[in-house]
């Protein structure tokens, strides 16, 4: 199956590793289009075809749309005059509609998807939704390229949820990578040097999203079993209620969907 990708940045590269990773897909199905000529001559290390020009796509079952928002627009101009009949678009663009897209690329399945930055180390988390004509078949081959790249991939019954969905897992790694940076600045003010500051801070986050991965338990069990009564732990969650850490990440989750929907209507 011919998979065409517009961009090979970040997110394009990530896709390109993830679906060579897997057997389903072998370098010459896919074919990237890219401007930049410096990352055009880093992507020909995957043995796939790199492009220049969207012209240059020829039959593509799948073409995914990985160039940033304020490029969709020219984009999807040039591949409306190129692209195949029945051809699937599937858009990584955030804030882009499926409404936009449909306005220059008529009858044409729709995927929108927005994956996160964890996809780079194949871990990502992908969620989706799709125009009405999109069949079983198109969500099973979309299924297949995200799972790729992501560890989760969801499906989710309208854009307004995978707005909700981008403030949670599309700028979730922001929240966590704060809230370590925050920890290792207190241990170093403890007196734990930075370096080992790092280690344990990564290792614990790790740690404890695999342990609640694998625990039959509830988060709120798995919190009280680390957590004794008059302990060094009852000391700190105290500390974070009496400062109403609840409130705090509701507030900043609620600003994120709602400058996400912002960017969608824009
Ligand atoms: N990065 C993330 O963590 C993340 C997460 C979720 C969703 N996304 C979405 O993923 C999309 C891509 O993000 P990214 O971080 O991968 O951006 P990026 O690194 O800037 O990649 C986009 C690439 O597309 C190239 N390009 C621009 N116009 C083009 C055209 N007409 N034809 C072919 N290539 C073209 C760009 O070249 P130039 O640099 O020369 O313009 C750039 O190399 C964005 O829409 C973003 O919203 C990203």
């Amino acid at each position: 199956m011919k998979i065409g990708i517009i961009g090979g940045g970040f997110m394009g590269e990530a896709i390109i590793k993830g679906m060579l990773n897997t057997n389903q897909f072998k370098p010459n199905d896919i074919s990237v289009i890219e401007i930049d000529t410096e990352k055009i001559n880093q992507l020909k290390k995957y043995n796939i075809q790199v492009h220049h020009r969207l012209d240059l796509l020829n039959n593509e079952k799948v073409v995914i749309l990985a160039v940033k928002p304020q490029q969709v627009e020219q984009v999807l101009s040039d591949l409306s005059k190129n692209i195949s009949p029945k051809t699937i678009v599937i858009s990584i663009a955030a804030g882009t509609t499926i409404a936009t897209i449909e306005q220059k690329i008529n009858n044409h399945p729709v995927i929108r998807v927005m994956p996160n930055i964890l996809a780079a180390i194949g871990l990502g988390v992908s969620v989706y939704t799709t125009s009405k004509q999109v069949s079983t078949e198109d969500i099973a081959i979309t299924e297949a390229i995200l799972q790729s790249f992501s560890k989760v991939v969801i499906e989710v019954s309208d854009e307004k949820t995978l707005d909700a969905a981008t403030a949670i897992h599309g700028s979730g790694p922001a929240y966590v990578f704060l809230f370590m940076e925050y920890i290792i600045q207190s241990a170093i003010k403890l007196g734990i040097n930075k370096k080992d500051a790092e280690q344990l801070v990564l290792a614990t986050f790790l740690g404890s999203a695999d342990y609640a991965l694998q625990s039959q338990e509830s988060l709120n069990k798995l919190r009280e079993s680390v957590t004794s009564p008059g302990g060094t732990t009852e000391a700190a969650l105290t500390k974070l209620d009496d400062k109403q850490l609840d409130e705090i990440i509701d507030s900043a989750i609620h600003a994120a969907f709602d400058r996400a929907t912002e960017l969608a209507n824009n």
